[in-house]
């Protein structure tokens, strides 16, 4: 927890955010298979990608917690990388919450090195990489 939020979890019960945390896993799939992993149907599971949320309710999320002061959003799976318009989600995300409250956890799945810039850009030093993809950023 960072300093930051550990100050502003010592306010008054009357100020603090009635949210201070959100995770939203934007899909259940991932090329991975890491053994401990219990969200990683695989990439062209057709039903995990049906169930996956539309881009109106990620966004509506993003609005929600935008409103409720939410000190920290994450974008997560499964490999969020994998959802269609997850860059549509890391500009629409920079638009409504400040960006030093945005993470991202990804493996940097391959074929989406597209999305590098895209990633710095919204999270900067908020993107948790795992360590052998991390060359790539
Ligand atoms: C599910 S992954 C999704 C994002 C990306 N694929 C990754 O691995 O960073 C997010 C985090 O959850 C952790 N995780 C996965 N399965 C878990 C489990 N059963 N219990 C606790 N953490 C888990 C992963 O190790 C990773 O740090
Ligand atoms: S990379 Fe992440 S989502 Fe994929 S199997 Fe590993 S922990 Fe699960």
């Amino acid at each position: 927890m960072s300093e930051y939020v550990q100050r502003v979890s010592r306010l008054p019960e009357s100020l603090l955010p009635r949210l201070p945390h959100l995770d939203i896993e934007l899909t259940e799939r991932c090329d991975n298979d890491c053994i401990h992993c219990c969200i990683n149907l695989p990439a062209g599971h057709a039903a995990a990608r049906a169930r996956e949320m539309t881009t109106q309710q990620v966004m509506g999320i993003m609005d929600q917690a935008a409103g409720l002061g939410c000190l920290q959003v994450r974008l997560t799976g499964g490999e969020p990388l994998l959802h269609p318009e997850f860059e549509q989600f890391c500009d629409y995300a920079l638009s409504k919450i400040p960006r030093m409250q945005l993470g991202l956890w990804t493996c940097l799945p391959e074929g989406k090195e597209h999305l590098r810039d895209a990633i710095v850009r919204t999270f900067g030093d908020n993107a948790y990489l795992r360590l052998w993809e991390a060359d790539l950023i």
